[in-house]
């Protein structure tokens, strides 16, 4: 960046991971709309916070009211959507926090930028992989049935794809496995990479 010099602080990330007594994570949730993410994502952290571990959790419908309010979900938008998150875990990370991250962010492009910004190390992707006629079975927020009725435009599943992940760390269907079964398969794989 032109006229922009970084200022270096003291207290780096590695001392603020020794204080906080675990490394910083970001668990990529990805997945459909309604598939399960923000459920599981949620019990997660529960599960984290009650090892006593410093966890925060970033959720499309909760950012698209606040930071990205402006963006719609048109590519671009949604590119620009992951991008902001991206950079906001990143910060998050700096800071010490394990952090759960529930997006539909449904190009492969997007998320490699994610882990790009982040670092491959602290990325943690996992697919919900729940069928779409489970979450359109499901339709929690009413939203297949507006897509179907052609009141929402570029719906993922619907008019809009989603580009399945190549390889996972973790996948998880969620007619297949309970939450708690979710939550157990999560952490086994994250435990390892929690401590200093
Ligand atoms: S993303 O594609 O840019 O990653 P994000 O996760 O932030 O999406 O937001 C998805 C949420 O917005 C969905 O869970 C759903 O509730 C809502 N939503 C509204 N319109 C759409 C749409 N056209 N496609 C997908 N989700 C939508």
């Amino acid at each position: 960046m032109k006229n922009i010099i970084s200022h270096s602080f003291n207290i780096s990330a590695e001392k603020r991971a020794k204080l906080k007594m675990h490394k910083p994570l970001l668990l990529w949730f990805t997945g459909l709309s309604g598939s399960g993410k923000s459920t599981i994502a949620n019990a997660v952290e529960q599960a984290l916070f009650e090892k006593g571990i410093h966890t925060y959790a970033l959720d499309g419908d909760n950012l698209r009211q606040g930071l990205n309010k402006n963006l719609s979900f048109s590519p671009d938008d949604r590119t620009e959507n992951i991008r902001r998150i991206a950079e906001v875990a990143a910060l998050m990370l700096d800071a010490g926090l394990v952090v759960t991250a529930s997006f539909v962010s449904p190009y492969k492009k997007d998320r490699a930028n994610v882990a790009s910004i982040v670092g491959d190390d602290n990325f943690i992707e996992i697919f919900i992989n729940t069928p779409i006629e489970e979450c359109e079975r499901r339709d929690v927020k009413g939203l297949y049935a507006k897509a179907r009725a052609g009141e929402i435009k570029d719906f993922t599943g619907i008019d809009a794809h989603y580009e399945i992940p190549d390889q996972p760390i973790i996948e998880i269907d969620t007619t297949k496995k309970s939450i708690s079964e979710s939550v157990a398969l999560i952490l086994e794989q994250i435990d390892s990479r929690l401590s200093l």
